[in-house]
């Protein structure tokens, strides 16, 4: 155990409620080694939250166990406090007290965390000279932009110094700049101080360019573990073309079943609409015989481009894990049901 810093063994979450219930982590076991930069990816709803919080001891699992630089989770939670930052980018600032400074907050959570004052001060200081926050010290946090939060966020998970690092999506709602920033920020904890680092994100091209190791989380379930020239180069094999038309709904299954009819696509993957716009996408083995093959078949369509795009993230998802694609089409509709209906629920 000692040689990981983070070792989870069939960590499990089910949320139930009255008329419904929702295997949000699936028995999830994974080894996290020591200065290992570790990336968890997957899409919305896929767990990353509840998983995190899990090892961070905000929650607690229905099954399974994990330690902590050796720590039990379950039995020794305050030593693994004392041993992991966490931090979530999804609620921003909402874990800092708006009406006091920058400063002030970060004081008043060095003090919690036991850290003596001039320690204290002294790190958030550098921190935020680190992450170009000092000119925003003095101000209220009231008058920070998202971006601003999250980088405090980020400075209060470090001021006990703590070795490992739980970062649930903080780069989430920065904007691209801020979002280099921080990403150059997190590399160098990794780099030159030896942080073990968790870190979850949606944005598969992040997490590659960040991240030694990647685990993809789907549905609560880890579908795949490895470097990030392995993941390129299973989601490389991919190629998709994006098919823009003008349709009436009644010639959209005219329009389906053609292109399911023509050997050279292997799959239609999604079909959004915008009014009377269709964005049709299908996976193909070659983009070249492919597109003219696509062009001929919808001759008499109004079709406003037809173009070789690269794989979603949850194309990707499907490549890698395998699963049907229709089959999975449906379940993001069951999902955005899911999640309309827990949002009419919840205001
Ligand atoms: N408190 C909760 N009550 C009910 N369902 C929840 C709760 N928290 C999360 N879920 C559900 O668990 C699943 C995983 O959610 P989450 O861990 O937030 O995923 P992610 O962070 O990857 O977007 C989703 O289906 C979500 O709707
Ligand atoms: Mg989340």
């Amino acid at each position: 155990m000692k040689d990981y810093a983070i070792v989870s063994e069939n960590i499990t979450k089910v949320f139930k409620g009255k008329d419904y219930s929702v295997v949000a982590v699936d028995h999830v076991s994974l080894k996290i080694k020591r200065g290992e930069f570790y990336g968890l990816l997957g899409p919305n709803g896929a767990g990353k939250t509840t998983f995190t919080k899990i090892l961070a001891t905000l929650l607690i699992p229905d099954e399974g166990e994990a330690w902590i630089d050796g720590y039990s989770i379950l039995k020794e939670p305050v030593e693994v406090r004392k041993r992991i930052g966490w931090m979530m980018g999804e609620t921003g600032g909402r874990a800092l007290y708006w009406r006091l400074s920058g400063f002030d907050n970060l004081m008043f959570f060095a003090t919690l965390q036991n850290v003596p004052k001039e320690i204290a001060e002294r790190r958030i200081r550098i921190l935020l000279k680190f992450l170009e926050l000092e000119d925003a010290a003095d101000k209220l946090v009231m008058e920070y932009s998202t971006g601003m939060k999250i980088k405090l966020m980020l400075i209060r998970s470090l001021l006990h110094n703590p070795d490992i690092l739980i970062l649930d999506e903080p780069t989430l709602g920065l904007d691209v700049e801020s979002a280099i920033k921080v990403r150059n920020f997190l590399r160098r904890l990794a780099d030159e101080l030896g942080k073990t680092i968790l870190f979850t994100s949606h944005n598969m091209y992040e997490v590659e360019q960040l991240c030694d190791r990647i685990a993809v989380i789907n549905k609560g379930k880890i579908i795949f573990e490895g470097t990030p020239r392995e993941i390129r180069e299973k989601v490389e094999e991919m190629k998709i073309v994006e098919i823009t038309l003008v349709a009436e709904d009644s010639k959209l299954a005219e329009v389906r079943e053609k292109l399911n009819k023509l050997p050279v696509v292997k799959e239609i993957t999604s079909i959004e609409r915008a009014g009377r716009i269709y964005k049709i996408r299908v996976s193909v083995d070659d983009h070249y015989t492919a597109i003219p093959e696509i062009v001929e078949t919808l001759k008499g369509y109004k079709i406003e481009s037809i173009l070789r795009s690269l794989p979603t993230l949850e194309e990707a998802f499907l490549k890698i894990a395998g699963v049907r694609i229709e089959e999975s089409v449906n379940n993001r509709f069951l999902r955005r049901m899911h999640r309309r209906r827990m949002s009419s629920e919840h205001g």
